[in-house]
């Protein structure tokens, strides 16, 4: 049976290759120094494919990959049924924040807030009964309240240096995010056996108990 696994490159693979070790589980070859998008494993009929973040609940959603180590920012953005989220990995951890000019008072009535993550936007202002037109960018947001695009931002901060280096502050926090584990709701049933002894000992790994 084979068992496809989608991850993520960059500093959350670093991340998250040590617990998929500690679940049992390597990659056939060095994935750092390869271009390859697929790799085999350790473990007979199980693989690894290598995505852009964004991309991984799509694979796993329809099926294309069983399972997936996606971003909580990633999946508030993304439809979720079909998919189940057994684990928070806990790792890649930082806070979706928005964020505006160092003490600039927002404006009344409708404001024009720039981001990648336009669904947890929309839904952040329209539970507070702010009216803002959503502009969607794909990365540096910092920049459009600098460059009078918009009056705040919505995005991610960690250290809150890449804020502070721009004159920014971070306001309120809309959600903790942390890298959870994604799997397919129809390979859960036909291939429960591997995939939920995986989910039990990476559960193992992170030292937490499956929600699903
Ligand atoms: C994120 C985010 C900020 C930065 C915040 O970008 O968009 O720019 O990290 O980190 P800090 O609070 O520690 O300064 P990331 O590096 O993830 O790349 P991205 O532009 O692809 O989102």
């Amino acid at each position: 049976m084979q068992i496809t696994i989608a991850l993520t490159k960059g500093r959350i693979l670093k991340e998250t290759l040590p617990l998929l070790a500690a679940a049992g589980l390597e990659p056939a070859e060095d994935i750092f120094s390869s271009r390859k998008l697929i790799f085999d494993t350790n473990r007979e009929g199980v693989r690894l494919l290598l995505l852009r973040g964004s991309d991984v609940p799509t694979y796993v959603q329809h099926g294309a990959a069983d399972l997936g180590v996606a971003g909580k920012d990633t999946l508030l953005e993304h439809r979720t049924d079909g998919i189940y989220e057994p684990l928070d990995l806990g790792i890649a951890r930082c806070r979706l924040m928005t964020a505006g000019i160092r003490g600039a008072e927002l404006p009344r009535g409708r404001i024009k807030v720039a981001t990648k993550f336009v669904e947890s936007a929309r839904r952040y202002y329209a539970a507070r009964g702010r009216q803002a037109d959503i502009i969607k960018l794909y990365g540096a947001m910092e920049l459009a309240p600098l460059m009078g695009l918009a009056d705040e931002i919505v995005d991610i901060v960690d250290t809150g240096n890449t804020l502070k280096a721009n004159g920014l502050e971070a306001r309120d926090t809309i959600a903790q995010i942390s890298s959870r584990l994604i799997v397919n709701k129809a390979s859960m049933k036909m291939k429960y056996e591997p995939i939920r002894a995986l989910v039990d000992r990476l559960a193992e790994a992170v030292g937490t108990e499956p929600v699903a």
